[in-house]
């Protein structure tokens, strides 16, 4: 299918560079000529001997060689290549390319070319989330150039998220499918279509922490469910077992925090080192968060019921034979979690909240977060088929100001002590509350 066809290989500095050797063998297999261009940086990773003994033609890296010049000018390696390739390429060549800089061969021949681009980029995730590439991706696309990738996956940085340099038959699928008059579909970048989301990597997380780093901070953890009473024998409730807050409360206590822990009815065994305050109802869970304050940190992990019964009766309600059911009126309880973060003087300097949805999880966590005003919203499905309430384990978003990730499905267990930790780093980095 690429019998004859002319690709120029642009390949700029980063590690993924070597993937470069397959890509130049897969593409000849099928019949391909393969040139490449080197910018400076990509001869840090790979090298031109390499290159050019698989593609069989002298590879091109010199703006002012005088020898390449006269041999083949820089248009030239353009003019006569049926397509250009930009693989791997750095947030470095991408923001040159944007801005029309003919700086090096590289960016020289991508400026002068009038055949079709295709650009497969490569490099850290937080990179390619970075409004600025986005931005410069962005207009790249809006020129007509084509992209390929980048992947989700582990990088050489030990970060885990989009970013990776597409496989060589990836790439080679896509140089296929243009020939074929089908240049793959360029996918608006994450970050301008919505949230972008980093995908943490189990090996991504955890990490040295110093000895109770917490100690002379002072926390509340609100766990477990509340309980709004009907009359003194019935009520309304949920599913919550505590398991997550307790978790929480327990992995802050041994990061040295003074952690008070107020919690609805549950029968998980209290944690190691905590104050209990044992509470029925959300106004008396409200009561006592106020009651722990101040506070250095506050984290929500209760799940509160949103109402309450107004006047629950104080005699049981007797069932008379032939008679309606009582209609119960529900009116709202008071939201403790934007309580405590609208607690003026004596707000929490961080404060946490959770977010249990069954859809939209991201979507609803990111609004929840500006509605009630907290610092992080830690966010976990609990559709039925996932067991969050009342298991063992829990995958969670952490929504903070400056993004979202999401992390792997982990122990409650871990999911505290990944928190903590998060809170530890947050104080170390002075605290810039929103901002972490
Ligand atoms: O207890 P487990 O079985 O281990 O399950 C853990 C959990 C699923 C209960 C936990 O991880 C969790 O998601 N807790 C929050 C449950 C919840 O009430 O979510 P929400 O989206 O309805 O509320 C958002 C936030 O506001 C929460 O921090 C909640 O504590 C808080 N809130 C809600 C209502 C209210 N009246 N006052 C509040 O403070």
């Amino acid at each position: 299918m690429l019998t004859g066809k002319r690709i120029l290989l642009i390949l700029s500095g980063g590690i993924a560079a070597f993937k470069c050797h397959d890509l130049i063998r897969r593409l000849r297999e099928r019949g391909a000529s393969v040139r490449c261009v080197m910018t400076p940086a990509a001869t840090k990773f790979v090298t031109a001997l390499s290159l050019q003994a698989l593609s069989e033609d002298k590879v091109y890296s010199d703006l002012f060689s005088l020898t390449d010049e006269s041999e083949m000018g820089h248009i030239e390696l353009s003019r006569e290549a049926d397509l250009l390739v930009v693989a791997p390429a750095s947030a470095n060549i991408l923001a040159r390319m944007a801005q029309g800089l003919a700086d090096d061969l590289a960016t020289t021949v991508l400026l002068a070319t009038d055949k079709a681009v295709l650009v497969a980029p490569a490099m850290n995730v937080r990179m390619w989330l970075h409004p600025a590439t986005q931005a410069n991706v962005e207009t790249l696309r809006a020129r007509g150039v084509a992209f390929i990738g980048p992947n989700e996956g582990a990088m050489a940085c030990n970060e885990y998220g989009p970013g990776r340099m597409s496989e060589p038959l990836e790439i080679v699928a896509a140089i296929e499918a243009y020939f074929m008059g089908r240049l793959p579909a360029s996918e608006p970048p994450s970050l301008i279509s919505g949230p972008s989301v980093i995908r943490m990597a189990p090996e991504t997380m955890g990490g040295a922490i110093a000895h109770r780093p917490l100690v002379g901070r002072r926390a509340i953890v609100t766990s477990g469910p509340t309980r709004e009473a009907i009359d003194p024998v019935r009520y309304i409730s949920n599913h919550s077992s505590g398991k997550q807050g307790h978790a929480i409360a327990g992995a802050l206590a041994a990061l040295g925090a003074e952690v008070t822990l107020v919690t609805g009815p549950v029968s998980v065994a209290d944690p190691a080192g905590v104050k209990i305050v044992r509470v029925d109802s959300a106004d008396d869970m409200l009561a006592a968060c106020r009651a722990a304050l101040p506070a250095d940190i506050a984290i929500c992990a209760a799940a509160v019921a949103d109402w309450k019964v107004r006047n629950a009766a104080h005699g049981k309600l007797k069932k008379v034979p032939g008679a309606a059911p009582p209609a119960l009126e529900l009116v709202p309880n008071p939201d403790i979690l934007a309580t405590l973060s609208a607690s003026g003087p004596q707000r929490p300097a961080l404060v946490v909240g959770f977010a249990a949805e069954t859809e939209n999880v991201v979507a609803n966590a990111l609004a929840k977060r500006e509605r009630k005003g907290c610092d992080w919203i830690v966010a976990n499905d609990v559709s039925p088929a996932t067991g969050t309430f009342g298991g063992d384990r829990n995958t969670v978003h952490l929504v903070t100001i400056s993004g979202v990730e999401a992390w792997p499905t982990l122990a409650k267990d871990a999911v505290a002590e990944e928190l903590a930790r998060r809170v530890v780093r947050h104080f170390d980095k002075g605290g810039a509350a929103a901002a972490s």
